[in-house]
């Protein structure tokens, strides 16, 4: 059905070129800029790498300044967004939230439909500093409780946890929260990545191509699948149960959530760090039962099937130890990867051709028409 042009899935198709990040498949290396992201991890904080993202470089002290106090300064949504969090039923799940509470916010960003480039950097700070904003409130709005505005003095990664749970983070919840949004802030052409350049292709605004990206990041077979990671482990429960459960499920033919990936075919860079993280939050919890049962996971369904874990797969079990709700680990992935969909979405204004592929049609070509009587 296929011929030699056509790749499944757009697999291994290279669609443009791009300076921002670099995935070594094989060597399981992923690179931001030019840096290692796993060094990054280690050493910078996420408005570091958001600068990095943003303009090829690492900050100096003034420019990482001056980036902290905009952000700071732009973490407060309008009060339309607010209202609308507020007036949202409360089962209404935060991904859908997030999409709508961003494209809401469009219509009052104070640069309107601007394209110029300062006014695209303005706005690309406003989605960096009030997404995190945006899930806390309704975090606190669906149980009722007061809504915490942003703490200047805080971390982007402090502040969302400290306007989530509404109490003062651990300093250990707050560098593996920064850890986890440097490790998920860019990833190449990755699907929501692309469908945000699909969109600012068209010459359409940033908060477009964003709402086109939160909702492409949702799917299971993306984004959402830390939380279905998690609601796995909670299924299997116990690790005499691991096995029986993971061969009900190759038996069913279904894909087990946190494992493989398009590009990499060794360890993800990513879960390597997420996994260390996660066993020292255990340890620090008193509890190493969900590490032990992803542990055990990761073993058979590497035996069972080759598969390696992905990011999602470690990610779920930290942020469930800083009391982050299962609901909310996929908002968590876009706080972190809007940094990266607006570098790519930038990137796309500043050197822009409309991304528009061929389908290779597979149905009749010559059918005559027939009037209604005779169908
Ligand atoms: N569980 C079981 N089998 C799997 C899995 C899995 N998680 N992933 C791949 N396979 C198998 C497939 O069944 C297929 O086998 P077959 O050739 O015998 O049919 C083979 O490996 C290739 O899989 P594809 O689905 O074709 O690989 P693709 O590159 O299209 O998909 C994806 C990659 C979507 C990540 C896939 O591995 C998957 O569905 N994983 C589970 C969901 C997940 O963890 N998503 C998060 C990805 S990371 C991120 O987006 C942040």
């Amino acid at each position: 059905m296929a011929d030699a042009g056509f790749k499944s899935g757009l697999e291994d198709v290279v669609a443009l070129t791009s300076d921002i990040c670099f995935i070594d498949g094989k060597e399981g290396r992923l690179v931001y800029r030019g840096y290692d992201a796993v060094d990054l991890a280690q050493h910078a904080s996420f408005e570091e790498v958001v600068f990095l993202l943003w303009y090829g470089r690492l900050p100096n002290e003034t420019e990482l300044s001056a980036l902290r106090r905009e952000l700071a300064e732009s973490s407060d949504p309008h009060s339309a967004v607010r209202d609308l969090i507020a007036s949202l039923p409360v089962n209404t799940a935060p991904m859908d939230v997030l999409r709508t509470a961003v494209s809401l916010a469009g219509i009052y960003d104070p640069d309107g439909n601007a394209m110029d480039p300062e006014a695209n950097h303005r706005k690309a700070v406003r989605l960096v500093a009030q997404i995190p904003t945006i899930v806390a409130y309704f975090e606190q709005s669906r149980h009722r409780r007061e809504v915490l505005r942003p703490n200047p003095q805080l971390s982007l990664a402090g502040n969302f946890l400290y306007m989530l749970t509404g109490q003062n983070p651990s300093e250990q919840s707050v560098k593996a929260l920064d850890t986890a949004l440097i490790l998920h802030a860019d990833h190449e052409l990755n699907a929501s990545t692309f469908s945000a350049r699909v969109t600012a292709g068209t010459l359409s605004d940033i908060y477009s191509a964003v709402t086109s990206a939160i909702g492409t990041l949702k799917g299971p077979l993306h984004g959402g699948a830390n939380e279905q990671v998690m609601r796995m482990v909670d299924a299997i429960e116990t690790l005499d149960n691991v096995r029986p459960w993971l061969d009900r499920a190759f038996a069913e033919k279904r894909k087990i959530m946190g494992f493989g990936h398009r590009v990499y075919k060794t360890d993800d860079p990513r879960a390597v760090v997420l996994r260390r993280i996660s066993y020292e939050m255990g340890e620090t919890a008193g509890t190493l039962t969900v590490y032990q049962l992803l542990e055990a996971i990761g073993a058979y369904v590497r035996e069972r099937k080759q598969l390696h874990p992905n990011v999602d797969f470690y990610s779920g079990s930290v942020y469930r130890m800083m009391g982050i709700p299962a609901d909310i680990f996929t908002p968590v992935f876009a706080i972190s990867r809007i940094a990266g969909w607006t570098a790519h979405i930038l990137e796309q204004y500043h050197n822009n051709r409309l991304i528009r592929p061929r389908a290779e049609y597979t149905g009749p070509t010559h059918l005559a028409y027939k009037p209604l009587a005779e169908r």
